[in-house]
């Protein structure tokens, strides 16, 4: 069976990436399906995700705590099959590393597998309260569904 590879990417890789990385790894049934996320910004490389991030992942039963911030690099558009940004300005910067058109075909936005063509973004949760990280919970649940029922 083929493997397919979706990158997630935000701007930290702590707050909305982490959990679209855990919620789609939690919906994997019989797909070969390889998850992983990125930021487009260096400043919490290595880091855990944030707290809210944890703790609204675990009252929905996804432990998110194993994973580590990095940035996204070229090689990952060489190396993934999907990868999904949050918001208009993580699309610009994951684009701008692309060396071919067949690389930025790969880049998407990820609202737009519920409301095509929308450009809704995902809202950056870091400077909010906890109301915003449910409501990127629900939105990226909602995403990832139709994400894992594309991938055969
Ligand atoms: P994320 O949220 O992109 O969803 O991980 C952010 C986390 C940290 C910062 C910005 C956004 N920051 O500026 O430090």
């Amino acid at each position: 069976m083929k493997r397919t590879k979706v990158l997630m990417v935000c701007l930290g890789n702590i707050c909305r990436s982490p959990l679209a990385e855990g919620i789609l790894k939690s919906k994997i049934t019989h797909q070969n399906v390889e998850v992983d996320s990125a930021g487009t910004g260096a400043y919490h490389i290595g880091n855990s995700p944030d707290i809210r991030s944890i703790q609204v992942a675990k009252k929905n039963g996804i432990d998110i705590t194993n994973q580590k911030a990095r940035k996204i690099k070229a090689s990952d558009l060489v190396e993934f099959d999907f990868i999904y940004a949050m918001d208009e300005s993580n699309y610009r910067n994951i684009i701008s590393l692309a060396s071919n058109n067949a690389e930025k075909a790969k880049v998407f936005m990820i609202m737009n597998e519920v409301y095509p063509d929308k450009n809704v973004a995902v809202p950056d949760p870091y400077y909010g309260g906890d109301q915003g990280f449910n409501q990127v919970f629900q939105m990226l649940d909602t995403a990832c569904d139709v994400i894992i029922n594309k991938i055969k």
